[in-house]
């Protein structure tokens, strides 16, 4: 069976397309049921058009508090048809959603973030890390808790960052790793291959038979990156 999933969006929605593509590619055990934008006229929204899935314009201005927006959203998301077994990917939604949403889908809301959690939360995680300095940057695919960009951590991608380069640079650099982490993570979801404990997210090598397994080996080390890189004898 496919995973029902609600994509959350609040902007260009380029996370949404790299689901939808994946699903379309067959990798992506998935079926969006729902994208639910908080915004009006956003991209976002056009392409779940353009591939006829079917959204929701819902402006959290048109409601008088947080949880009754979160409500709102919650009953039309059900309404779609994500209950009990389905999962709630935030795609660039800009908004902290509050406990009327996450015990609604308590351990089913996942987020994508461009910084390596828990640096840098917030609206500009790229253009704050590369003010800061730091030779590595990345995202951070995590459930969803009621702090912003704070949940436990199904998986994070590492980009190098160079002196004096901005967010202009280091965003986009950042959002193609974006776009194959958060589909590979709604996949194992899918595969009921994670389990979270505490602030820990176990990925289990084999759920149910897969189509691609992960290599059974991996040494940790063979995967470092290190910026500026080693010279020869370090
Ligand atoms: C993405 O970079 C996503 O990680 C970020 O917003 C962008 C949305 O792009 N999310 C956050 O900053 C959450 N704090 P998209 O609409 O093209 O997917």
């Amino acid at each position: 069976m496919k995973l029902p999933v609600a994509v959350l969006v609040s902007g260009s929605g380029s996370n949404l397309q790299s689901i939808i593509d994946r699903i379309e590619q067959g990798v992506l055990d998935a079926e969006i049921k729902l994208v639910v934008s908080n915004r009006a006229g956003v991209f976002g929204i056009e392409r779940a058009k353009r591939h006829n899935l079917p959204y929701k314009v819902m402006l959290h201005t048109d409601y008088r508090s947080r949880e009754a927006f979160d409500q709102a959203m919650v009953d039309a998301i059900v309404e779609a048809g994500v209950g009990d077994n389905g999962l709630v990917a935030m795609a660039g939604f800009m908004r902290i959603v509050t406990s009327v949403f996450l015990r609604a889908f308590e351990g089913r809301v996942m987020n994508i973030h461009p910084a390596l959690v828990p640096s840098f939360p917030g609206v500009n995680g790229q253009a704050d890390a590369a003010d800061y300095g730091v030779k590595i940057a990345g995202c951070t695919v995590h459930f969803v808790d009621e702090q912003m960009d704070h949940g436990p951590v199904v998986i994070q991608a590492a980009v190098p960052c160079q002196a004096g380069e901005d967010g202009n640079v280091l965003a986009p650099r950042i959002l193609k790793l974006e776009h194959r982490v958060y589909p590979q993570a709604i996949q194992w979801y899918a595969e009921d291959r994670l389990r979270i404990a505490g602030r820990h997210v176990e990925l289990k090598v084999a759920g149910r038979p897969c189509a691609r397994q992960p290599k059974a080996d991996i040494e940790p080390e063979t995967y470092a990156l290190v910026w500026p890189p080693l010279e020869e004898g370090f």
